[in-house]
């Protein structure tokens, strides 16, 4: 068993990378209908009745005041295939765009080869420290029918799963 660490950033960021996630990417559209992307794992599931979920997003992110001001967002569950859009998505890319999808939908835009999608009115945003909470009552799913592989993070780092 290893000691006890104190909690500092590092350490926190440290531990909660240790939690398996997948990559989305959370999208949405300026009023002169111009989508935002931005990559984030900080998805939850938060109620069935009435269908609500959240995504916490940076103060800082170019993402925060678009979201704030815009009805509504989607949330792109990204596949294994499509690990150079995190990238993109997370201004993690340097030189030529990869290419990508983004088709109108209902609540933001949905991203063409996603695993699912969940379009979503945003109904209320909390402050949660330097993140804004912004919940999304959902009004739309999309998924494939097949069941393709998810893009996964842990560690710091994106992971694949391993073949049954
Ligand atoms: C795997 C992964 C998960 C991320 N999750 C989140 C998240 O949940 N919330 C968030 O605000 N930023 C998250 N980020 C960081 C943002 O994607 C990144 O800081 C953002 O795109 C920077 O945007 P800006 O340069 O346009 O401000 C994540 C990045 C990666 C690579």
């Amino acid at each position: 068993m290893s000691r006890p660490q104190s909690p500092d950033v590092p350490a926190f960021r440290r531990a909660m990378g240790l939690f398996a996630t997948g990559v989305t990417v959370v999208a949405t559209t300026t009023p002169q209908g111009e989508p935002i992307c931005m990559i984030a794992n900080a998805v939850a599931s938060l109620s069935l009745d009435p269908m609500l979920l959240l995504v916490c997003v940076d103060k800082r992110a170019n993402m925060a005041s678009h979201i704030l001001q815009a009805p509504g967002f989607s949330i792109c569950i990204l596949s294994a295939e499509q690990e150079a859009l995190s990238d993109y998505f997370a201004g993690r890319w340097r030189g030529e765009p990869p290419p990508f999808v983004l088709k109108e939908w209902i609540g933001g835009p949905l991203l063409g080869g996603c695993i699912a999608g969940i379009g979503c009115e945003k109904v209320q945003v909390y402050e949660g420290g330097d993140h804004w909470i912004v919940i999304g009552q959902v009004t739309a799913l999309h998924s494939q029918d097949s069941l393709p592989d998810p893009l996964i993070f842990y560690g710091r780092r994106y992971r694949y799963l391993a073949s049954a």
